[in-house]
């Protein structure tokens, strides 16, 4: 049934009577053949009934106690017990105590149909939507060590008969794992493709009791491998028994640890299925109808100063629709709590973390717009469309040569007729000196930066007011160009017409950045 060889004998039981499951053996064998990973092992056990006899045997072999020392020489003892005819595809007999001692349990009983389809159902309680899936598996890091003393125990045989084999040729318990239960998970989900990649994936996580004092004496031997990492609960992270077991020189990584591995007290424990999404992006623009609205939450020692924020105004409905965990927002620069966004609005993006919905067509797009631009009248958006994560740098580039145009209303000290203010007209490209403003100068490097106005028209409208429209640069301090910051701001308004001037109102007119692409009505 199994495609191991007759030079293969002495390898599977050494295998066998170790305490290794069926996969194991599999694996050990390289045997890349994945349909035979899948085979319930019932099934295994009724075509191995001969081998459990040949194991019983050396009993002594087959109920080693655990965490005994073993010797090397023990090993070609073993292979003395495995002269059996039976047919040589064993999976472990019965009557070992149970787990096996390589991959604790996880390519046995958690291999199971009944396994399979409680981590479907589990994905299906979530309720996502998905094309295709792709499994991950975390394990328990101990899993290394016990494959790695195992390999020691069967590397002699295994070279012997000619089988040129290293332990990178060994199947990973991972991707046995994945060949045993994909099928049946596949089917639980109603026939889902289950591929290498996907938007979507199902995280499964073993742990295990000992992993700790399992992998204990690593941290003794190689206490270099082993630094406390922040989130992690153990120091013993895959990476770094990985790592310490290609340092640790085989001989003394023998009188540490047995091998083949002892029998373990239990075997791993499932966690809860993860689910995760790909995030989704959503990219847009908007207006901003008032002036006590900040664009992000503003928050003063855990006091919130404004009800709501532009960011949570998109974000709610976004978040709705896409069924998403959580969102990050971005933006094409921003603006002051009292400043509007006017004409086509700023590009922003939204990136929805872990949606569980994932598709809308274009006028479902349209329907969250209206949805947005009704809930609040301080708000709007436009061109809202999902985007790629790529096309999100579009919106930051060159953001320094952009432009930017502005409406100010302007307070005159001194009274003011139309003809006074018609030279500003002609004013194109000021250069600027702006040392950092006053306002900001808390959360801002001090510092001196050149920005231009490229241009500049002024409209009266009563002596001592008049509106201001500019185009500058990206990133000119407007109110500090109009009141002039204590000629911190040089040159500034209050220069060119010879008077205190002061702010009023401030609206971006337009942000000049043709991201995202304009959808047509
Ligand atoms: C939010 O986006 C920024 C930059 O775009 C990124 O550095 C950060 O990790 C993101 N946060 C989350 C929770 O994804
Ligand atoms: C939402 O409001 C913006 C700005 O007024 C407008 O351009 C857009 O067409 C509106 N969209 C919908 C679907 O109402
Ligand atoms: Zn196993």
């Amino acid at each position: 049934m199994l495609p191991l060889k007759e030079k293969d004998k002495p390898v599977v039981q050494k295998l066998l009577s170790a305490g290794c499951c069926a996969r194991c053996v599999l694996r050990f064998c390289c045997v890349f053949v994945q349909m035979l990973y899948r085979q319930p092992c019932q099934d295994a056990d009724d075509t191995q009934q001969g081998t459990q006899q040949g194991i019983d045997a050396e009993p002594e072999l087959a109920d080693d106690p655990p965490k005994k020392r073993i010797k090397l020489d023990d090993g070609s003892k073993g292979s003395d017990g495995s002269a059996g005819s039976q047919d040589t595809a064993a999976p472990p007999p019965a009557a070992a105590p149970g787990v096996c001692v390589v991959c604790l349990g996880v390519l046995q009983e958690y291999c199971s149909k009944e396994h399979a389809m409680k981590v479907a159902e589990a994905v299906k309680t979530e309720d996502y939507h998905f094309d295709t899936i792709v499994l991950s598996v975390s394990l328990p890091a101990q899993l290394c060590v016990r494959e790695h003393s195992c390999w020691l125990h069967v590397k002699k045989e295994m070279r012997e008969k000619c089988m040129t084999r290293v332990k990178d040729d060994i199947v990973p318990v991972k991707e046995a794992f994945k060949w045993s239960v994909q099928g049946n998970i596949a089917k639980g989900l109603g026939g889902v493709a289950v591929v290498t990649r996907s938007l979507f994936e199902v995280g499964m996580e073993f742990k295990h009791a000992t992993t700790d004092s399992d992998c204990h004496f690593l941290a003794t031997t190689c206490p270099d491998c082993f630094r406390p990492t922040k989130n992690k609960d153990s120091v013993f992270t895959r990476m770094a028994v990985v790592k310490a077991l290609d340092k640790i020189p085989d001989s003394k990584f023998l009188i540490h640890y047995p091998s083949p591995p002892g029998r373990p007290a239990s075997s791993c424990t499932s966690q809860d299925v993860q689910c995760l999404h790909t995030s989704i992006f959503v990219a847009g623009r908007y207006n901003k109808y008032s002036r006590s609205l900040s664009q992000t939450p503003w928050i003063i020692d855990g006091r919130r100063m404004m009800e709501s924020s532009v960011e949570e105004l998109i974000a709610e409905p976004l978040s709705n629709s896409f069924r998403a965990k959580g969102f990050n927002f971005s933006s094409s620069g921003r603006e002051d709590v009292d400043v509007r966004t006017l004409g086509k609005g700023r590009p922003f993006a939204m990136e929805l973390l872990n949606p569980h919905r994932s598709r809308f067509t274009k006028t479902e797009m349209k329907e969250i717009q209206e949805t947005i631009n009704t809930s609040s009248d301080k708000i709007a958006v436009r061109d809202l469309q999902i985007v790629t994560r790529e096309c999100m740098g579009h919106m930051k580039e060159g953001e320094e040569e952009k432009t930017k145009s502005y409406t100010a209303l302007v307070w005159t000290q001194k009274p003011i007729e139309k003809d006074d203010i018609v030279f500003l007209d002609d004013i194109k490209e000021l250069t600027l000196d702006q040392k950092t403003p006053l306002r900001v100068l808390h959360r801002r490097a001090l510092a001196v930066r050149q920005r231009v106005i490229h241009s500049m028209n002024a409209r009266f409208r009563d002596p001592h007011h008049f509106y201001l429209r500019l185009k500058t640069q990206a990133g000119t301090y407007i109110k500090e160009f109009v009141h002039g910051d204590f000629g911190r701001t040089k040159p500034n308004l209050c220069q060119l017409l010879k008077m205190d001037t002061d702010i009023l109102e401030l609206d971006v007119e337009s942000v000049d950045v043709d991201w995202p692409p304009a959808i047509p009505e």
